[in-house]
């Protein structure tokens, strides 16, 4: 036999013993696998018999469902410790309660520039007009509902400007000037009452404290402007409103 020829030889027995220790590593891995798929039903079957066993069992810690849990454990519940308190401190709130809601909102006369109205409306608005009487708040212009459906004195009580006054003639007082809204639009109340129109004051923990909608709306002219993001085109404002 020349050397080339046992080397050919030697190289096929080798590549056949490999090829036979390959199979039996394959084996052994399939045997192990299955072995795994085995244990892991076992497991599995003995879970769900604990589960099983556990949900039907009357122990004193185990419960039928999770509702029957949260209804257990919520028994002695006496709320969260987490409360807002320290965020309010620097907020003049008032408490009020509408509809089965009481929260607090941000008291209002302290924040008006010209309370007490009745510093200069001691008399009917007519006689303070004229030439001899200086022009007071001439910045308010009213740009809220059509003109024939309101005007100062729909919300404004010309008897008592120190206070505001309801469609069918109650007075209200500033601080609650939510009840002048209400009248006419009563969906966003009922909305606000809930906390679903408007916002908490800092924090969602108790005591809930909410904004006023004039806190966000502006009475005379309640309307937001639209707001657009920066232009990176030349497009003026004017051709898009
Ligand atoms: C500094 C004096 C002054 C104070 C304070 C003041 N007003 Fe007046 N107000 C006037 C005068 C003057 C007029 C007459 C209208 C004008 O300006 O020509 C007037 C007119 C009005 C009118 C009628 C507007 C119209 O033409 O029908 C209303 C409503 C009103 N005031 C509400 C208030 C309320 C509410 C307050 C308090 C939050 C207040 N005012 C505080 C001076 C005052
Ligand atoms: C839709 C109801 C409504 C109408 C209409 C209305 N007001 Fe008011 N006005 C209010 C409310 C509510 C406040 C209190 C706002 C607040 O708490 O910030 C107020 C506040 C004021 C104040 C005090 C503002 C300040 O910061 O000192 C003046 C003055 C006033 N109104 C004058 C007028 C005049 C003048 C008109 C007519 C041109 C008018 N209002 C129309 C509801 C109204
Ligand atoms: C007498 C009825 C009446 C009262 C009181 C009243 N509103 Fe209005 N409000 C209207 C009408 C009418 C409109 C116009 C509705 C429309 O254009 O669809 C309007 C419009 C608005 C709008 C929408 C403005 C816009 O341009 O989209 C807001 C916000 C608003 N009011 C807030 C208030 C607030 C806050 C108060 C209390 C201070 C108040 N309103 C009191 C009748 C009223
Ligand atoms: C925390 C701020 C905030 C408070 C408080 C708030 N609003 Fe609003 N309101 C808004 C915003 C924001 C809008 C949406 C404006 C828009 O889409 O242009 C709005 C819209 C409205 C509209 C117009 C709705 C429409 O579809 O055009 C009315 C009316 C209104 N609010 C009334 C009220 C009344 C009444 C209260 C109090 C009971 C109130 N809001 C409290 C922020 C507030």
């Amino acid at each position: 036999m020349d050397t080339s020829n046992k080397n050919s030889v030697l190289y096929s027995v080798s590549n056949f013993m490999e090829r036979v220790r390959e199979t039996k590593r394959r084996r052994a891995a399939m045997k192990m696998r299955k072995g795994i798929h085995k244990k892991y039903l076992q497991k599995m079957l003995l879970l769900m018999g604990v589960i099983f066993l556990g949900s039907c069992g009357h122990h004193k810690d185990e419960y039928h469902s999770v509702v029957d849990k949260f209804e257990d454990l919520g028994k002695d519940y006496q709320g969260t410790t987490l409360s807002s308190d320290p965020f309010l401190e620097e907020y003049n709130t008032i408490e009020i309660t509408e509809g089965g809601h009481t929260f607090l909102i941000p008291e209002r006369k302290s924040e008006l520039q010209s309370y007490k109205c009745s510093e200069c409306h001691s008399k009917p608005v007519a006689q303070l007009k004229g030439k001899e009487f200086q022009k007071a708040h001439w910045n308010i212009k009213l740009q809220h509902a059509n003109q024939d459906a309101m005007n100062c004195l729909t919300c404004h009580n010309a008897q008592d400007m120190d206070h505001l006054i309801s469609l069918t003639g109650s007075q209200i007082d500033f601080n609650y000037s939510y009840k002048v809204c209400n009248q006419c639009h009563s969906k966003q109340f009922e909305d606000w009452k809930g906390g679903a129109h408007g916002k908490r004051i800092e924090s969602w923990a108790a005591p809930r404290a909410s904004f006023t909608c004039v806190n966000c709306h502006n009475p005379h002219k309640p309307g937001f402007e639209s707001k657009w993001p920066a232009k990176f085109n030349t497009q003026k404002r004017q051709d898009r409103d």
